[in-house]
């Protein structure tokens, strides 16, 4: 028994935000952006929120999946930049779709969210407790950066993006790993709301994203191949039996390398971060949709998805597309 994905939808704010437009906020150039990213622009909220986007992502899915939302009997939204702290995003989802009958609730391991959130939804098909899912991976980080550090504005870019999945008894996910590395956590970090009692006499918390990119860097060209071959080992397969590598979309320099340090053609690791940045755990379910419509994944093919972020978290998926 297993999933396998039953349609995809992404939704994206209306304001595209070029690098020219950030180069006149800081010191930097649309020339070292494409060059040291591969990034060319990114979508920026004007008011969309994780809810509203993510609910745009869902309801595309379950149409192209031909799905009522009534059907859906669990709805996890992946993110790390929910608006509010209760209700959780995927209750407020499940107002604006309508999917009443579902069991919500959010789950956050950053740019590898949409990755576990999808593991937690095989998990519970395969213990026969549900048999569908929404999966989601919505964000929106322009509220967390700090829009005068050139070092990460220009990376980032809100967005979302959901699958339903669905019981199958061949092909769909055939393997998983998962990672998590807590004692790195400081490379990649972000505070939320700080403690604020009569009690309390501490130093308030950061209250932007700050990153030690060069550290993200070499651990994402480390991990990822290396857990991309421990999945495709769990799947009995190798590098050559994959058709397409959906990876987490943060820098076309990381992607590269990890395609080297595999052996496998860059052709097969199509990329959308030129146009959309880097999306935390909306990238790979935005990718996905992406690539479901443009007919470049196909039945039969072999797919792989990898994601890693802050936490550290990382992890990678195989699957026969059915
Ligand atoms: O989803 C996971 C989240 N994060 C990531 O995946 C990020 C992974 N890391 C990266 O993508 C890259 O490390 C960055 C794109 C963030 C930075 O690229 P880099 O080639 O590692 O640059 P660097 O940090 O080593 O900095 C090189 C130079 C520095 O100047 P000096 O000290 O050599 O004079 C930086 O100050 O580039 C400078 N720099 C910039 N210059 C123009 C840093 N950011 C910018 C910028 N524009 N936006």
């Amino acid at each position: 028994m297993s999933i396998r994905i039953a349609g995809t939808g992404g939704a994206l704010p209306e304001k595209k935000v070029t690098n020219d437009m950030i180069a006149q906020m800081v010191d930097t150039s649309d020339e070292w952006i494409r060059e040291r990213t591969g990034i060319g622009s990114r979508f920026v909220s004007t008011g969309e929120t994780v809810a509203s986007l993510v609910a745009r992502a869902c309801s595309l899915a379950l149409e192209r999946a031909g799905r009522e939302a009534e059907e859906v009997e669990l709805l996890l939204v992946a993110t790390c930049t929910p608006e509010d702290a209760l209700p959780c995003m995927a209750c407020q989802v499940q107002e604006k779709i309508g999917a009443k009958e579902a069991v919500a609730f959010d789950l956050n391991a950053a740019c590898a969210g949409f990755l576990f959130a999808l593991h937690t939804a095989w998990a519970y098909v395969e213990s026969g407790i549900y048999q569908n899912a929404l999966v989601a991976g919505g964000e929106v980080l322009s509220k967390m950066i700090d829009w005068q550090d050139r070092g990460t504005c220009v990376l980032f870019g809100d967005g979302a993006g959901a699958v339903l999945v669905e019981k199958c008894a061949d092909g769909g996910i055939l393997s998983f790993v998962q990672h998590s590395d807590g004692n790195r956590g400081a490379v990649l970090s972000c505070g939320a709301r700080p403690i604020a009692n009569p009690y309390f006499t501490g130093a308030s918390q950061e209250r932007y994203v700050r990153m030690d990119g060069r550290e993200v860097f070499s651990f994402a060209l480390r991990q990822v191949p290396a857990a991309i071959e421990e999945a495709l080992a769990k799947a009995r397969l190798a590098v050559e039996d994959v058709d397409v590598f959906v990876l987490h979309q943060a820098n076309r320099r990381i992607i590269e390398g990890i395609s080297r340090r595999l052996g496998a053609d860059l052709e097969k690791f199509p990329m959308n971060l030129e146009q959309v940045g880097n999306t935390s755990s909306a990238a790979i379910p935005l990718l996905l949709d992406m690539l479901y419509r443009e007919g470049r994944i196909r039945s039969g093919q072999v797919v792989v998805l990898s994601g890693f972020g802050a936490g550290l978290t990382y992890g990678a998926c195989v699957m026969r597309i059915n």
